[in-house]
């Protein structure tokens, strides 16, 4: 399972590709306006930084200027991914961007059936959102599962992104699940290396040399 990680902040990149967690890279308009800077300079940043792909995401509802927009974001460099919101327009974008050879990353995805379809327009990554679904007291994770089944069923070629991962337990039952990808903030990450066995044994053993013989 690739791990890609959820931020638009590039000191935290910087540190997660150190520690070798960076397959890839997604942002969005709030992650970008955190920054506080212009879309295209965060993202020529962050292609510079990464070499898996970096989801960039269009701000426009109509095909033509999301496939305008996205023309203009894959110029960046050869990483970058168009990142379109799930709509009718959306989708027209993504299958013509896709014809002209452009990676797409269909966002905002809630349902199986719009997984589906997205697939059929001939995207590379779409991205189904578990935390959100799990904040309106629905299990998130049955969607990767549904998402799963069904292009197995069909041989689909897009990949599945886990987005929207708030915690630990989002992350193995992706991976349990069998998905492609999952997209973390920083801090998820992080926790996913502690256990409180690993540091109790880590100081014990400290404690056990101090009494070895010097
Ligand atoms: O990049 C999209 C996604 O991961 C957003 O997560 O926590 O805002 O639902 P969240």
């Amino acid at each position: 399972m690739q791990f890609y990680i959820d931020t638009a902040d590039i000191e935290e990149i910087k540190q997660a590709n150190r520690r070798g967690w960076v397959d890839g890279v997604t942002t969005n308009p709030t992650l970008i306006a955190k920054t506080g800077r212009r879309n295209e300079d965060v993202i020529k940043d962050i292609c510079k930084e990464v070499k898996g792909l970096v989801s960039a995401e269009v701000i426009s509802l109509q095909a033509d200027e999301m496939v305008r927009e996205g023309l203009e974001l894959a110029k960046i460099a050869d990483n970058v991914v168009v990142k379109i919101p799930m709509c009718e327009e959306g989708l027209i974008a993504v299958r013509r961007l896709a014809s002209d050879g452009i990676k797409t990353n269909v966002t905002l995805v809630f349902s199986p059936l719009q997984a589906l379809l997205v697939a059929k327009a001939g995207a590379t990554l779409v991205s189904p959102f578990v935390g959100r679904l799990d904040d309106i007291s629905t299990d998130g994770m049955s969607l990767i599962s549904q998402i799963t089944q069904i292009y197995q069923n069909y041989s689909l070629n897009t990949q599945v992104l886990v987005a929207s991962i708030r915690h630990p337990i989002h992350v193995l039952e992706a991976a349990m699940i069998g998905a492609d990808i999952v997209t973390c903030p920083y801090k998820v990450m992080q926790q996913l290396v502690n256990h409180p066995l690993t540091e109790k044994g880590i100081a014990q053993f400290l404690k056990d040399a101090q009494s070895m013989p010097k």
